[in-house]
């Protein structure tokens, strides 16, 4: 499958979940929309584009609208509950700053969540005098149990707000974001689910997560060009809700607000039915099938070669998989940051590390363009690094 996907021949790319690449297939899609739109750039974005229109409206569906039906039929939600926006962060902000915090409330955190979104709830804390608590994960995990139990450990009396990862972003690890948020409603606490990594790698029913709001991102597991996200809010939220941005749409509904936040490229979200087609024309179940398949076995085969542990239960894995590295190679972020650039410039291998907890990790990711052998120059030239 490499030759669908535009990546530079000779390179080793197992960081497909970082900011996703798009196959040439559905850029070719976002070329045509890019040069639809020139043809008559004042039509198609200020006449067909959303809900707030120059002019008698046409009757037709906005196009935005009409894509975010598709995006909906593929995630199995109305598309009228989906509003696009840039990406994941952009989302989270959004839901962050429409919420009205007193001084002394709280809002909870993992230390597996993503750095820019708990900074993002960092701000949204500081702006209202709340306070920000982290829950500290169990690693490496063993159970769902234990690590709804952390979760939960940290929720108090004055927490309003969870803000949990579906799939971590470091650790990759699916994490069980219903029964976390069950335990946040029974304590009337809402929650804010980070799904940046979920759409397109594992199947989803958001309603049933039970979550407040759902932010993800396309332009990862589902092939979508960047920058494109989705948020989801169940109905009854969609009135508090404010888009990061405000434009024309201000008051006039929930697509009018988060469709039109000013002037911007709409091709990426409007390529997402291209995307959806490509991959069901693979196969939605065979290509997640392979991905994970290839993440849970390639994790195996590091942590065998390496001699280090990988003692995660399948079911947390999704097509990403983190492994503990030889301590041989360090434990600092500078440590982690040294080794990725040897790989990129040496061997030519685009692959995530990290320090956690005073050990160095590689995350993994299977993506149809990879194969076995990709992981197994990885694991070469760490087994030579190791050794020099
Ligand atoms: C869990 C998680 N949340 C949020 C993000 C941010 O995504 P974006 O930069 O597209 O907003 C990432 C990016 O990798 C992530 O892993």
């Amino acid at each position: 499958m490499l030759a669908s996907w535009p990546l530079e021949p000779g390179l080793t790319y197992l960081n497909h979940g970082t900011v996703g690449v798009t196959p040439l297939r559905v850029l070719e899609a976002q070329r045509q929309i890019r040069d639809d739109i020139e043809r008559n750039p004042s039509r198609y974005l200020l006449r067909e584009l959303t809900e707030i229109v120059v002019g008698a409206p046409t009757g037709r569906q906005p196009r935005l609208r009409a894509a975010a039906d598709a995006v909906g039929e593929f995630l199995g939600v109305p598309g009228d509950d989906l509003a696009f926006v840039d990406n994941t962060t952009t989302g989270a902000n959004a839901i962050l700053r429409s919420l009205e915090f007193e001084p002394g409330d709280e809002i909870v955190v993992s230390d597996f969540g993503y750095g820019g979104v708990t900074r993002a709830v960092a701000f949204a804390a500081r702006e209202h005098g709340a306070t920000v608590r982290t829950a500290a994960m169990p690693y490496p995990i063993a159970s769902a149990e234990d690590v709804v139990s952390a979760f939960v450990a940290a929720l108090g009396a004055k927490t309003r707000l969870a803000v949990v990862d579906h799939i971590s972003s470091q650790s990759a690890l699916v994490l069980p974001l219903a029964a976390i948020a069950a335990a946040c409603r029974a304590r009337g606490i809402a929650v804010l689910a980070d799904g940046a990594h979920a759409p397109g790698a594992v199947a989803l029913d958001i309603p049933s997560l039970g979550v407040d709001w759902y932010v993800g991102n396309l332009h990862k597991w589902m092939w979508v060009p960047r920058s494109s996200g989705i948020l989801w809010t169940s109905p009854a939220r969609q009135k508090s809700l404010h888009a990061a941005v405000i434009s024309w749409g201000l008051d006039c509904g929930f697509h009018a607000e988060f469709d039109l936040p000013g002037t911007r490229d709409p091709s990426p979200h409007l390529s997402a039915p291209a995307a959806i087609a490509f991959m069901r024309e693979l196969g939605v179940d065979a290509v997640r099938g392979y991905n994970h398949a290839l993440a849970w076995q390639g994790a195996q085969f590091l942590a065998d070669r390496w001699g280090t542990e990988f003692s995660t239960p399948e079911s947390f894995i999704g097509t990403m998989a983190t492994v503990a590295l030889p301590p041989a190679l360090g434990a600092s972020a500078d440590d982690a940051s040294r080794l990725r650039d040897t790989l990129l410039h040496d061997e030519r291998i685009e692959v995530q590390l990290h320090s956690f907890r005073d050990r160095l990790y590689v995350r993994i990711c299977g993506q149809i363009y990879n194969e076995m052998s990709d992981i197994e120059r990885l694991a070469d030239a760490v087994s030579g690094l190791v050794r020099v």
